[in-house]
């Protein structure tokens, strides 16, 4: 880029602080933990501006505390002698962490461009709400790197603090540990009116040190199996309660747990008399302590002062309070370890979505496609599931999914576990416990029934042949979990393969099934391996018709033969371009079947317009750009966003098209830099251990 262009991104992102409630410590030992993101928050924003370097600066509610000049490309501090306000120590951490994110996402801080960068945090740093983890999410948000791998690759400790920084409610946090990592598992909690009305948040003014606490309980502290499970008993039932009297108890008893652990006085020692209960958050003897009690918010402030303390918040001043509609769980990070113990078995797999250039809309028979679908299985936007199959006495059944009765995919994991149970009558003996997430963010528009559904179908189809004790070599065993995924969603039967796969019988592929997808091994011209594809986020909100209701619609639609024919005729004219490498055919192909799953929604008896003027415009530039000679083209799900596919070679001229042209339109700037993708992995061990490709 000519440096007297100047790059057209304004953007804006934000951070939200965070308290831990309970599971303090132990939660690095697997013990479930509930914490709040609070309406304290940082923000980060970016101006582009003339040149090569990031001018930046920090705030916090006293002002300005920090500003630095580093060069964008080596991101080394070149400020001037008097330019530089703050520790050297601090530009040396932001250097790291803009590096790291680099390293995660090469695209990032490419040299040519230059940024004002401006962090605030509307709260003072020192009451230790988590400025550092809230940074290095806000840096995760600018440059698309996973927040969580980000703060691995500076900080140990749990992470609690990466998922409150972006959740839109009080979240429970889990990490299962394994050999090489940890999976971290996010839910969303609904505390309880205990919670809600009696409980006060005080800064107590006493910094700790949470590394250095974390390092001291990792090599000296003493701990059981036993203590963990009531831990995590705990934060359950401090969550729920209903009663102060109740959350009072449970308090004490959480506190009385620790302290026995880590060897301290419990913090209501420190504050005789205090007619209620008292817990230390998060590192003990830190800055934020919640007391509980029956008296008014201005007695408890009131009591409080006695003890020097001024700043108390009740829990709706400071918490993030709803969770939104259509929220996601969430697993993100990296890997766990599972032990059968002879009565529990479990299985955890790892499985992308995929986007669909030949689209599945409309069905037959038992879950069978109208018209047979291409697609590209992904790589980034993956769901991580954990099935553990509990041996008798509750009956036959799915308990939970993250620990509750109503996630909105249960009941269909309920009907596919049922119809499975035929296949595998053993599975009868069993009842199911689910753990599920997203690697990409909550609410972001992003369809995850392809990705869940057959992470769901590769655990169960696991635990199946544990239980009937059997193992099916791996090409076999694909194809099952893709007959079994295709009962949970019909899209979800192609995700279980890597590159491309095919759904529904067609003459042009042999052993091609309706019953499940194939994968197309070979034909493919090395100009599509490796196709990208940057999720342009227009809207994130949840979808307002889902695809099942569209696939229903098409039951009874004026135009559905010749969709079906059509269907047919460009997959030929896809499979063509994709074998002789024609990426103008191919783009051709693309955008009429995006266009026309479009119509069909739109023309409807159930008329839907999904699309949005962002969404139009993003088309219209793309269009103009391929004029221009640059191949690329535009893919759409049932929904608003645009995923923008093109070959790897051009990455770094797409990306300035992307900067300079299309992130304007999307929601607060957000894409996600994704591509053509290895399959499914199952866990084990804390590693990965087998991709389809
Ligand atoms: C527009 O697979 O979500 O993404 O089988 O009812 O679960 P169900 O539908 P689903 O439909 C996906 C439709 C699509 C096109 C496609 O992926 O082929």
């Amino acid at each position: 880029m000519n440096i007297s262009q100047k790059p057209k991104e304004n953007l804006s992102f934000r951070a939200s602080g965070k308290l831990l409630l309970s599971g303090e410590y132990l939660v690095l030992a697997g013990a479930r933990a509930l914490a709040l993101p609070l309406l304290f928050k940082q923000t980060l924003e970016l101006e582009a501006i003339c040149g090569f370097e990031i001018h930046w600066t920090s705030e916090d509610s006293s002002g300005v505390w920090f500003r630095a000049v580093f060069d964008t490309e080596t991101l080394n501090d070149v400020s001037p002698r008097a330019g530089l306000k703050g520790h050297k120590e601090t530009a040396g951490f932001l250097a790291r962490l803009l590096r790291n994110a680099r390293e995660l996402n090469p695209g990032f801080l490419r040299p040519g461009y230059g940024y004002n960068v401006r962090v605030s945090a509307d709260y003072p740093l020192e009451w230790g709400l988590g400025s550092s983890s809230s940074l290095i999410s806000l840096i995760a948000q600018w440059s698309g790197a996973d927040a969580f791998e980000l703060f691995r690759s500076l900080f140990a400790g749990s992470a609690y603090d990466i998922a409150c920084a972006t959740s839109a409610s009080p979240l429970f946090y889990q990490i299962i540990p394994g050999e090489t990592g940890w999976m971290p598992i996010v839910s969303p909690a609904n505390p309880g009116p205990a919670l809600r009305h009696h409980a006060y948040f005080a800064y107590l003014g006493r910094k700790q040190d949470t590394l250095s606490e974390l390092e001291k309980f990792s090599a000296e502290a003493k701990y059981s199996a036993a203590e963990i499970k009531r831990i995590t008993e705990l934060t359950a039932r401090i969550c729920q309660a209903e009663r102060v009297e109740e959350l009072c108890r449970y308090v004490d008893e959480h506190e009385a747990i620790l302290g026995k652990i880590l060897k301290r006085d419990v913090l209501s020692f420190s504050f005789p008399g205090f007619p209620g209960a008292v817990k230390s958050l998060g590192a003990w003897g830190g800055d934020f302590a919640m007391f509980v009690s029956r008296l008014s918010p201005d007695e408890v402030r009131e009591r409080l002062k006695a003890f020097g303390i001024r700043q108390v918040f009740t829990y709706h001043e400071i918490c993030i309070e709803k969770p939104r509609p259509g929220d996601e769980m969430r697993i993100m990070g990296n890997s766990q370890a599972h032990t059968p113990n002879g009565k529990t078995l479990s299985a955890a797999w790892e499985s992308p979505s995929n986007i669909a250039f030949i689209k599945y809309w409309g069905k037959k028979g038992i879950q069978l496609p109208a018209n047979p679908s291409l697609s590209m299985t992904l790589s980034k936007s993956v769901t991580r599931t954990i099935v553990k199959a509990v041996k008798g006495p509750e009956p036959f059944d799915i308990r939970t999914v993250n620990g509750a009765t109503d996630h909105p995919f249960l009941p269909r994991m309920r009907e596919l576990l049922v119809w499975l149970k035929n296949f595998f009558p053993l599975l009868g003996g069993y009842s199911f416990e689910v753990e599920t997430g997203n690697s990409f963010p909550v609410s972001a528009g992003i369809a995850s029934s392809a990705s869940g559904m057959s992470a769901f179908a590769l655990c169960l189809l696991d635990l199946a042949q544990m239980i009937a004790g059997r193992e099916t070599e791996q090409d076999e065993f694909l194809r099952m979990a893709s007959f079994v995924s295709r009962m949970g969603s019909g899209s979800a039967s192609r995700s279980v393969y890597g590159g491309f796969a095919l759904w529904g019988e067609t003459p042009l592929l042999p052993h091609s099934s309706d019953e499940w997808a194939v994968k197309l091994h070979s034909g493919i011209h090395a100009g599509f391996r490796g196709l990208q594809d940057a999720i342009l986020i227009v809207s994130a909100l949840p979808k307002q018709v889902s695809s099942s209701e569209g696939h229903v619609l098409m039951d009874s639609h004026p135009f559905a033969g010749s969709r079906y024919t059509q269907a047919g005729i460009n997959l030929k004219e896809c499979l063509d371009a994709m074998h002789t490498g024609d990426f103008e055919k191919f783009a051709g192909v693309c955008e009429n079947e995006a266009l026309s799953l479009h119509s069909l929604l739109m023309t409807s008896a159930n008329s839907n317009i999904l699309i949005l003027p962002a969404s139009l415009q993003i088309m219209n530039r793309i269009r103009i750009e391929r004029k221009k000679g640059l191949p690329l083209c535009f893919s759409l799900d049932a929904g608003p966003n645009v995923h923008l596919l093109y070959p790897m070679d051009y990455s770094d001229r797409v990306s300035d098209f992307i900067r300079d042209e299309l992130l304007q339109f999307c929601s607060n700037g957000y894409y996600i830099p994704d591509q053509y993708g290895q399959g499914p992995f199952r866990i084990r061990g804390g590693v990965k251990q087998f991709g389809d490709e």
